[in-house]
């Protein structure tokens, strides 16, 4: 119980009231629906009270003082305090980028919002004593908000508070023009001289920098970044793990590792074995993408099985060079490989227990024909959609089959590797011996281009020697940030977080499906690795429109799927609590802004111009 001035609250019931009151800033939201629903027992009226009288008192205020209160906040602090008298509530940045700092006074009767516009002229807005009453719980409140958001895992129910009824909600007025002058200035010079196939833009827009979690596009905008350069960028930006890679850059740029050996190359192939599952002897072979590595995996497969057959599934993706482009599910470059189709049998993910029996006779049936080596998959189904294979077994299923005729398991890690899904390799969940395993993408971190295949010793000693020869792989600065990159997951507790931090983001993502199971149809995802699958049976851009508004409400996602019918959601595993609460809020204002037909025409002029996404057959 929390006692102020004689009344007293439950703590729940004021942690609630407080997180939802930071979830929705203004917010004339229904409190008294949410306790219900939550089974809690209450003055409903005296809280309902608190968080609807509050901010449109401010708002209300403010407008008088010919200032504006945004109706949507991008909350850097929750809770300071400062030396003396005054405290810090919280600070926010309005629409227009300005700075809102709500503070309290608790010697003088009175709260005051003080809105610093471009840090010249200053408002200020004295509330009544009641007002000063109600904050003054919030803020006692917020205190232990702020304890239990740091340890997140004590209350995650909490925090996975429905939207109540938004009837009389505001929506946000928050917006950014996208893309911007800027960007199609950089657009327009790039058409020029880019050839368009290297091409497939969600937005329109050119990225000039990074800070943590967000992204800063060249027009000065910002957004919260869920799709971390496609899943690279799993430390976020400015971490300092450039200074790695000047130093060692500095000692020695490049060696060329196969004619004269470097020393971060050899203790990162130490590392890789150690991080990577089976206690059996590996080997591992560097690269600069994962289209190379997935190569190398096949290649190694062919001189080992001496099979030159391979599977791999629809709308897998494993890259774009002469053995990964053909083993995608994708059809990119059908008639380049025409020829070599035979060789490349596909079949559907599995995405459930009976697809699973269908999918495993149909592989029996091809590895018994004799033709073929092996088995490339992904563990988790990325720019397919985020498809995740139907549990119990299909993995196991799959591994046995595969023993049985002698043929290879190759996961491809690269895009759910380094501790995205909450282990180093979301292989890990389903508990099966693989031969060989593919890396690339958030192994640098996003610093340096770099791939890597760790593989059994006697299928990759098959290769001969030259025939898989970089002169760039192994790269000394690559490596040696490769390596600050797993002793950074592994000190912070990264994958630990992400798996954490993604079920709950998960959860109150599925909250908002079944509120608008008519525009997202499923939610699904291990970890940080979280897809909205959105109906698009009415409008096959309703994808793309859903990913764009957010984009204008400042959250970065990225599109995927078969038909770009899947919202990407991979953010920085260092994603912060405010991020994920504005990422749920704007997925749920777009949700509720499709539902009630009021997303604007020029988002669909966007859409209709920018949003192009990889390209399916
Ligand atoms: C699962 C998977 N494999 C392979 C690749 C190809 O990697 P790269 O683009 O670095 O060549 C990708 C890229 O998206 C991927 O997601």
């Amino acid at each position: 119980m929390i006692s102020f001035k004689g009344a007293h609250f439950p703590k729940d019931v004021i942690l609630y009231a407080v997180f939802f009151y930071v979830r929705y800033g203004v917010s004339y939201c229904d409190l008294e629906e949410i306790m219900e629903e939550r089974g809690i027992k209450v003055d409903h009226a005296t809280l309902n009270r608190w968080v609807v009288d509050y901010f449109p008192l401010i708002a209300e205020k403010s407008k008088k003082r010919k200032c504006t209160v945004a109706t949507s906040w991008r909350i850097d602090e929750t809770y300071v305090k400062v030396k003396g008298q005054w405290v810090y509530l919280y600070r926010a940045v309005d629409k227009f980028g300005d700075t809102v700092d709500f503070m309290l006074s608790e010697h003088r009767d009175e709260m005051a919002a003080t809105t610093f516009f471009n840090k010249q002229s200053m408002a200020m807005v004295f509330l009544t004593k009641s007002s000063w009453i109600k904050a003054v719980l919030i803020m006692r409140a917020l205190r232990i908000c702020d304890r239990t958001i740091s340890r997140l895992s004590a209350l995650p129910s909490l925090l996975m508070i429905p939207m109540a009824n938004n009837s009389n909600r505001r929506e946000t007025s928050s917006e950014i023009d996208l893309p911007g002058a800027n960007s199609l200035n950089y657009l327009k010079r790039m058409k020029r001289v880019i050839e368009r196939t290297v091409y497939c833009g969600l937005y329109g827009v050119i990225l000039v920098r990074g800070k943590k979690d967000r992204i800063h596009d060249a027009d000065g905008n910002e957004y919260i970044d869920c799709l971390s350069g496609a899943g690279v960028n799993v430390l976020g930006y400015g971490i300092g793990l450039e200074k790695i890679y000047a130093e060692q850059a500095r000692d020695m740029q490049h060696s060329c590792f196969p004619y004269s050996p470097n020393i971060p190359a050899i203790t990162l192939a130490e590392r890789l074995i150690e991080i990577t599952p089976g206690l059996h002897n590996k080997r591992v072979i560097f690269g600069l993408t994962g289209s190379d590595g997935c190569d190398c995996a096949i290649e190694a497969m062919r001189k080992f099985t001496h099979r030159h057959g391979l599977i791999s599934f629809n709308y897998s993706y494993h890259g774009t060079t002469g053995l990964s482009e053909p083993a995608s599910g994708f059809g990119i470059g059908k008639e380049v490989y025409e020829e070599e189709a035979a060789l490349f049998l596909k079949h559907d993910y599995p995405t459930s227990k009976n697809e699973c029996d269908i999918v495993l006779k149909r592989i029996e049936n091809n590895l018994s024909t004799g033709g073929i080596g092996g088995v490339l998959i992904e563990p988790i189904q990325g720019d397919g959609g985020i498809i995740i294979p139907p549990a119990p077994g299909f993995f196991a299923r799959l591994s046995e089959l595969l023993k049985k005729y002698d043929a290879l398991l190759m996961v491809d890690e690269v895009q759910t590797g380094m501790g995205r899904t909450g282990n180093w390799w979301a292989v890990e969940y389903e508990k099966v011996d693989f031969d060989i395993l593919i890396t690339a993408k958030g192994l640098s971190g996003g610093y340096a281009p770099i791939s890597a295949v760790i593989g059994r010793e006697e299928i990759m000693d098959s290769l001969d020697p030259v025939e898989q020869l970089f002169t760039y792989a192994g790269h000394p600065p690559s490596c040696a940030v490769a390596l600050a990159v797993i002793q950074h997951i592994e000190k912070e507790g990264l994958m630990n977080r992400a798996h954490e931090v993604g079920a709950r983001l998960m959860m109150q993502l599925k909250e908002i499906q079944k509120k608008y199971s008519n525009i997202i149809k499923d939610v699904r995802g291990r970890g940080l690795m979280i897809g909205m699958e959105i109906d698009i049976s009415k409008d096959k851009n309703t994808c793309k429109l859903y990913a764009t508004r957010s984009a204008q409400k400042g959250v970065y996602f990225g599109y995927f799927g078969r038909d770009r019918n899947v919202i990407c959601i991979e953010p920085p595993l260092i994603i912060s609590e405010d991020s994920l609460l504005q990422v749920v809020n704007v997925a749920e204002e777009v949700a509720y802004e499709m539902e009630k037909g009021r997303i604007p025409l020029h988002t669909q002029d966007i859409v209709s111009k920018y949003a192009m996404g990889l390209v399916a057959n």
